[in-house]
């Protein structure tokens, strides 16, 4: 993907507006700086900052001291060592349009073309300064307020890829970044937890808490790079003039030969380009190598090489001009948790999965995100409607890092957990992080027989879930049409059933082989065909044979299948084949009684999914909508059983009313959707005058 412009700048209409911008950055920057967790993201407060620059320019005798614009990295954290020279910060360009725009001003400012651009990544972590006296590792500072910052020696031991003594006896600083790498900050975050702590919500805060807590109990590696070599007072003068005249690129060699840690050896090292378009196709590389990267960036440095293109172009008070970090999009962003999911997967793994308040990040739209399983959610502490971090990159499925806690309102609610597996009901086997439907693999043939077994289906009285479990455990139900040959003594031999339970199961398993085929197809739960449609397909064909012939031309024919899903469709009952040659030898009906068989059926030609005579009976044409309560010789019909009459009697079924509704059946308690109908004009019947316009087919 090509990193373009996604962050315009907020709006600043007025002093106020201004005021508060500056206030918000100014909070966001100082937690950021300070290692807590911004309320802002990424995206957030870079919109933020360019609406305050923009406004800036327009009023430029109005800047407040606090705005971001003019200081070095925003608000820092009070500093006690003072920098030999300003660490600096970069300025930002989103799109290549912008880069192309800062080429030309810099060329304009040296009065000539930068033919050497040094191109690598943006590290994103905290930038430090590492001392070294004649070779030795003597002092680590923060960048802080950019002319002074925190001594956090204390973290010397424990920063990989900084080493104690460098190669040669040298006194120089070196300059870089700090930052956790994936793994270092899933190792930080366990320890963590071990101790007690909130987990961070991710690596970049993750390296600020940690470099910058003093007494902790335990320690945890993270990792340096460094991107910057300068000489400091005590440098020999030699040196410290080959320092100043380096390129870039040469500086960067030179401190990797004294043993420090830099790009070089990653998977997208600093690499010399010529071209500002070079350089666009550099970035794109590099973009397309961050979701793999074992380390975050959130962008790409470019600089000039040459140390004269360097020197003549000199530095804001801000940030460098012979630098700028191309930003790429974020890829974590801060949005609200408002339902945890639970589903079953297809070895029976009951995982949680996060709804989310939908947020863009890197340009797609996240609604869900993934949350490893219910110790993690504990452990995390994570509550329905927390603002949590969401990290995405790349192609992997998003997922939630932390609660952002100091956003809570108190309205926040627990997540329940399940106590039965959401999708066949058995037991959930919770002894191990990753909770499991007690049936594993199984728990899709219990919920499909489960399914199948229900009223609206083949309506076996006596065989909800447990019956289900018990068959599938004792090895007598591997499928549907298994039922069907069930044995009296099989069922006999199992645990709780009696002479009674037995008899009553099989009465109900001969009653529901005379089932119509509209219930038997939504029995074998076709994907894409619920009740309504099962019943069109049913009448439309009137017999499997029918269906089963039907290409997705036929199958277009349905009213309610378009072109999409009739392939679908039709592919999906071929791979039911067996299944259902299995049920039909158990001698279940494959018929749909009351519908008219195809014409040409008895031919027995290529023509045998040729429709049924559409709409005859008494509600031929109709679109029929059923509400509220029945009562009569209605009393008994579920809402299901209902549709089921309404379109044996050749009428449509819906369940909302619209100016299409031909006919709304209203029972006792029916609402709104009979309010509507009134408003419309849309006949109305009670459910007596209903059985009497059907009376024919109620016998
Ligand atoms: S060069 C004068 N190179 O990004 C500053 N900085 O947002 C020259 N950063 O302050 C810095 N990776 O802390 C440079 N490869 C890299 C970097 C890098 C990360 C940080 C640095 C800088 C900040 C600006």
């Amino acid at each position: 993907m090509i990193p373009s412009m996604t962050t315009p700048a907020a709006v600043i209409v007025d002093a106020t507006a201004y005021a508060q911008a500056v206030e918000d950055a100014a909070r966001a920057a100082a937690a950021y700086y300070a290692g807590g967790s911004s309320p802002l993201d990424d995206d957030a407060y870079d919109r933020l900052a360019r609406g305050i620059a923009a406004w800036e320019a327009e009023h430029p005798d109005e800047v407040l001291p606090d705005s971001p614009t003019g200081k070095v990295a925003g608000g820092a954290a009070e500093g006690d060592v003072p920098h030999t020279m300003p660490m600096l910060s970069l300025d930002n360009v989103f799109s290549p349009e912008e880069f192309t725009a800062w080429t030309a001003s810099l060329a304009r400012r040296i009065d000539r073309e930068v033919t050497r651009f040094s191109v690598g990544p943006k590290l994103d972590g905290l930038a430090v300064a590492a001392r070294y006296h004649e070779g030795r590792l003597t002092r680590l500072i923060t960048r802080g307020d950019g002319t002074a910052g925190e001594d956090v020696s204390h973290a010397m031991g424990t920063v990989e890829g900084l080493p104690e003594t460098l190669a040669e006896p040298v006194t120089v600083e070196v300059r870089g970044e700090i930052l956790m790498t994936t793994a270092q900050f899933e190792h930080a975050n366990e320890v963590r937890i071990r101790h007690g702590g909130q987990p961070f919500a991710n690596p970049r805060n993750a390296a600020a808490g940690t470099l910058r807590a003093k007494e902790r109990a335990y320690t945890v590696p993270m990792t340096f790079f460094g991107y910057g070599l300068l000489a400091l007072p005590g440098t020999d003068a030699a040196l410290a003039e080959r320092l100043g005249e380096l390129p870039y690129s040469e500086l960067m060699s030179t401190a990797a030969g004294l043993g420090v840690h830099t790009s070089a050896g990653t998977a997208v090292p600093d690499v010399v380009v010529e071209t500002p378009e070079q350089v666009v196709v550099r970035v794109q590389e590099i973009a397309a190598l961050r979701a793999e990267l074992p380390f975050g960036i959130d962008g790409i440095v470019v600089k000039a090489d040459l140390a004269a293109d360097r020197r003549a172009a000199g530095s804001g008070s801000r940030a460098p001009r012979w630098a700028i970090a191309y930003k790429l999009p974020a890829v974590e962003k801060i949005t609200r948790l408002l339902e945890v999911e639970w589903n079953v997967g297809r070895t029976g793994i009951v995982a949680p999965r996060g709804v989310l308040e939908p947020v863009v990040i890197e340009g797609s739209t996240i609604t869900y995100a993934t949350l490893h399983n219910p110790a993690d959610i504990t452990r995390r502490g994570l509550r329905l409607g927390d603002h949590v971090m969401v990290h995405r990159a790349g192609d992997v499925i998003p997922r939630i890092e932390a609660p952002v806690a100091h956003l809570r309102t108190g309205e926040e609610r627990p997540i329940v957990f399940p106590e039965a597996c959401p999708r066949c009901g058995s037991d959930i086997d919770t002894s191990e992080e990753r909770w499991r439907c007690a049936q594993g693999r199984n728990c899709h043939l219990v919920a499909s027989l489960a399914y199948a077994a229900g009223r609206d289906q083949l309506d076996i009285e006596g065989l909800g879930t447990t019956r289900v479990v018990q068959l599938v455990e004792a090895g007598l139900v591997a499928d549907l049409a298994d039922l069907f040959t069930l044995r009296r003594e099989q069922l006999l031999a199992l645990e709780r059933m009696g002479e009674t339970s037995t008899d009553n199961l099989l009465a109900a398993l001969a009653t529901a082989r005379e089932q119509p085929l509209s219930r038997v197809l939504c029995a074998l739960g076709v994907r894409g065909t619920g009740r309504s449609m099962s019943r069109r397909i049913a009448r439309y064909f009137t017999t499997m044979d029918h269906i089963r012939a039907a290409d997705a031309e036929a199958m277009q024919r349905v009213d309610g299948i378009g072109v999409e899903k009739a392939p679908s469709i039709v592919a999906e009952i071929a791979e039911l084949a067996p299944l259902i040659d299995k049920l039909a030898a158990a001698g279940v009906n494959m018929t749909e009684p009351g519908a008219t068989p195809p014409p040409a059926a008895d031919a027995g030609g290529a023509d045998a999914a040729t429709p049924a005579a559409a709409g005859t009976g008494p509600l031929a044409g109709m679109k029929v909508v059923v509400t509220g309560a029945m009562t009569g010789s209605l009393a008994r019909l579920s809402r299901n059983e209902m549709n089921e009459l309404v379109e044996r009697a050749g009428g449509r079924s819906s369940s909302s009313v619209s100016k299409n509704t031909t006919l709304v059946v209203a029972g006792e308690g029916a609402g709104s959707k009979r309010a509507k109908a009134e408003q419309l004009g849309i006949r109305l019947a009670t459910p007596e005058e209903f059985a009497a316009l059907v009376a024919d087919l109620l016998g």
